[in-house]
């Protein structure tokens, strides 16, 4: 498929077949895609837990009580269940997981470029910080980033998906003790396949969108 036919192809899936599973070699795909996401200053805020197995799932559909009862399928018959966390703060023991994992991977010719890349990361994380004072937001912004990667990625592998912010994300940050652990519950995407019943399926509801015209100015 090219690029037109991806984003024609995929779609948010409503109705997974919950007998047809990712493969091995296509988790490795995903697993890529999740690891290789840009971020801004390369800070990678987050973590994901791969719900792949059946109680896993059960574990991630605990967001789906009560009034999110409309996701539980989604969850229950998707092959696995992605969940998005961002980081909560940001402190210098991270600060500097993160350069050491810069310099072991080359990303240094000398100490003053590491230096800088401290300084430069330091200084945008203050911004945010002390300034705008919107820290958790920033850092939710660089797992959506991600989300958004993720999502065209597992089209390009014929995978569907589906994001879902309808969920409670105090019961899945609770039951994966997120909080305790700097994290928080963003999002969950769905993966698996869709099945012929699937009414969003595009060739049954088409999708929506503005026009270019519109949201796309040329200059
Ligand atoms: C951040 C985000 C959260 C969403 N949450 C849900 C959700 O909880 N349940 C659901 O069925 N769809 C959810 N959606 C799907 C959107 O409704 C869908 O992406 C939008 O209508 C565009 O349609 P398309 O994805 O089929 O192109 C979500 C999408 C995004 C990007």
């Amino acid at each position: 498929m090219n690029l037109k036919q991806i984003l024609d192809w995929r779609y948010s899936t409503k109705s997974f077949d919950p007998n047809k599973k990712i493969s091995d070699a296509d988790f490795e795909q995903i697993k890529n895609l999740l690891q290789m996401s840009p971020s801004s200053t390369n800070l990678q805020p987050w973590h994901f837990i791969v719900a792949q197995t059946h109680e896993g799932k059960q574990r991630v559909a605990k967001g789906t009580a009560g009034f999110f009862h409309f996701n539980e399928a989604k969850v229950m018959n998707a092959s696995a269940a992605v969940v998005f966390c961002a980081k909560t703060d940001l402190n210098d023991d991270y600060m500097q997981l993160l350069l050491e994992q810069e310099a072991k991977d080359g990303r240094f010719p000398n100490p003053d470029v590491k230096k800088g890349m401290y300084n430069t990361r330091n200084l945008f994380a203050n911004i945010h910080k002390y300034d705008l004072k919107d820290l958790q937001h920033w850092l939710e912004k660089q797992v959506y980033l991600n989300i958004g990667n993720f999502l065209l990625g597992v089209a390009s592998l014929g995978i569907d998906a589906v994001p879902m912010e309808g969920l409670d994300m105090k019961a899945i940050d609770e039951e994966f003790g997120l909080r305790e652990k700097g994290f928080t519950a963003i999002t969950v995407v769905s993966l698996g396949y869709r099945t012929e019943a699937d009414f969003n399926d595009p060739n049954k509801t088409p999708k929506s969108r503005f026009p270019q015209e519109e949201i796309i100015t040329v200059i």
